[in-house]
C-alpha cells in the first residue's frame, strides 16, 4: 500500500471533498502531534517517572494519575498558540480553558479526555486519548461553558489515540473513519486502515460484569441471554472482553465488531453511569456511527442528547448496530 501520511490524507480530503477547512486540518495535526508526545511519555513508564498518583483529585472525584495531569498539560500547551481555537475543555479541568489573550483566537473548541483508562497506566495495559471538535457559536465573544453544550451531532471532527503495542490515531471528520499508525522512526502518522466499517452482528460483548447485581432489568435480561449461549434465546455462544480503557474496547469493536456497555446502575441512581458525554461518549458515538454502528444511552441516540453540564455523565451502549438496537429495544419495553 502506498504510504499516505496524515497530512497528505487531510490535504487530499480538503481538495477532493472540500470537507476539512485549513484551520480544522491545522487543529487535527496539532492534536496528532500532542498525541505523539503523550505516546512518548507513556512509553517511558517507570523510566520517565510518569507512573503513580499525582496526589490531586479532579472534578470527577477521581485521584489524578501523573499521566492524567501531564497529558492534559501537553494538549493545552500544544493547542494554545496555534490560532485555531477559542477555548478548550478537559476531563481533568473543572472549568473551560479560554485561549490566553496573548495568542490569536480561532473558531473551533477542543474537548478531550487526555488520558483514558487511567486505572491501567501503572500495569502497562493499553490507554489512550479521546478528543472532540465543535465550532464556537457565531458571535460568541468571551468563551463560556454554555457555548460547549452542543449536541454530539454538531461535532466537526472526533478521534482517539491508543497507546498500545502500536500507537494508532483513529479519526473522523464526518466522511468515514480512518486509522493512522505512528511510524516511530520517522515520527509520522501513516494511513493504515481506510473507511473502517463495523459488522452489524457480533458474538462479543464488553461490560464490567462485577456490577451485575446493580444492573437494571433491561441490561440483566440482555446479558443473561448472551450468557445462555447456543441453547438460549440467542442460539449462539458469545465471548466477553473488558479492558477498562474505553479507547481499547472501542478500537477492538471498530476492527472486529462487538457491543460496549457502560449502563446506568443502582450504585448511583442520580448518575446515569460513569462515562462522560462531552469527551468520551460523543466522540466515540460519532466514530461508531461513521463506521456503520449505533450508539445510544439505552433510550435515545447519544449524538442527539442536549448537554446540560460540561462534565455530565451518560449511559453508553455502542457498537454493532443489531445488538445496540436489541438492548435499546429492551429499555423501551
Ligand atoms: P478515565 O480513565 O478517562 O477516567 O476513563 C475510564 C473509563 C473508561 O475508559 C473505561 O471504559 C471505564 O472507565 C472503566 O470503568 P470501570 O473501571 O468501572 O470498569
Ligand atoms: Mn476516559
Ligand atoms: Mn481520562
Ligand atoms: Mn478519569
Amino acid at each position: 500500500m502506498k504510504r499516505v501520511s496524515l497530512t497528505q490524507y487531510l490535504v487530499e480530503e480538503q481538495r477532493l471533498h472540500n470537507s476539512i477547512p485549513a484551520e480544522l486540518r491545522l487543529l487535527i495535526e496539532v492534536v496528532a502531534r500532542a498525541c505523539k508526545s503523550i505516546s512518548h511519555a507513556v512509553g517511558k513508564g517507570a523510566l520517565g517517572e510518569v507512573l503513580g498518583s499525582a496526589g490531586s483529585e479532579n472534578v470527577q472525584g477521581e485521584v489524578q494519575k501523573k499521566l492524567d495531569v501531564l497529558s492534559n498539560e501537553i494538549l493545552l500547551e500544544a493547542n494554545e498558540w496555534g490560532g485555531h481555537l477559542a477555548a478548550m475543555a478537559s476531563e481533568e479541568m473543572e472549568t473551560i480553558h479560554p485561549i490566553p489573550n496573548r495568542y490569536p483566537k480561532g473558531e473551533y473548541m477542543l474537548l478531550f479526555d487526555p488520558l483514558d483508562g487511567s486505572s491501567n497506566i501503572d500495569v502497562n495495559v493499553s490507554i489512550g486519548t479521546i478528543f472532540s471538535v465543535l465550532k464556537a457559536p457565531e458571535g460568541m465573544g468571551e468563551p463560556t461553558e454554555q457555548a460547549f453544550l452542543q449536541p454530539g451531532t454538531r461535532q466537526v471532527a472526533a478521534g482517539y489515540a491508543v497507546y498500545g503495542p502500536q500507537t494508532v490515531l483513529v479519526l473522523t471528520t464526518g466522511d468515514g473513519v480512518n486509522c493512522f499508525t505512528l511510524d516511530r522512526e520517522m515520527g509520522s502518522w501513516v494511513l493504515t486502515q481506510r473507511d473502517m466499517k463495523i459488522p452489524e452482528d457480533t458474538r462479543e460483548f464488553a461490560i464490567n460484569a462485577s456490577n451485575t447485581r446493580h444492573w437494571y432489568p433491561p441490561v440483566t435480561r440482555y446479558v443473561n441471554e448472551l450468557l445462555a449461549g447456543k441453547t438460549g434465546p440467542r442460539g449462539k455462544d458469545f465471548n466477553m472482553r473488558w479492558i477498562a480503557s474505553m479507547v481499547a474496547d472501542v478500537h477492538r469493536i471498530l476492527n472486529r465488531g462487538g457491543i460496549f456497555m457502560y449502563p446506568a446502575d443502582a450504585r448511583e441512581p442520580d448518575k446515569p453511569g460513569k462515562l462522560r458525554l462531552m469527551y468520551e461518549a460523543n466522540p466515540m458515538a460519532f466514530l461508531i456511527e461513521q463506521a456503520g454502528g449505533a450508539a445510544t444511552n439505552g433510550t435515545q441516540r447519544i449524538l442527539d442528547i442536549q448537554p446540560k453540564k460540561l462534565h455530565e455523565r451518560v449511559a453508553v451502549f455502542l457498537g454493532s448496530k443489531n445488538e445496540v438496537e436489541r438492548v435499546t429495544g429492551y429499555h423501551q419495553q
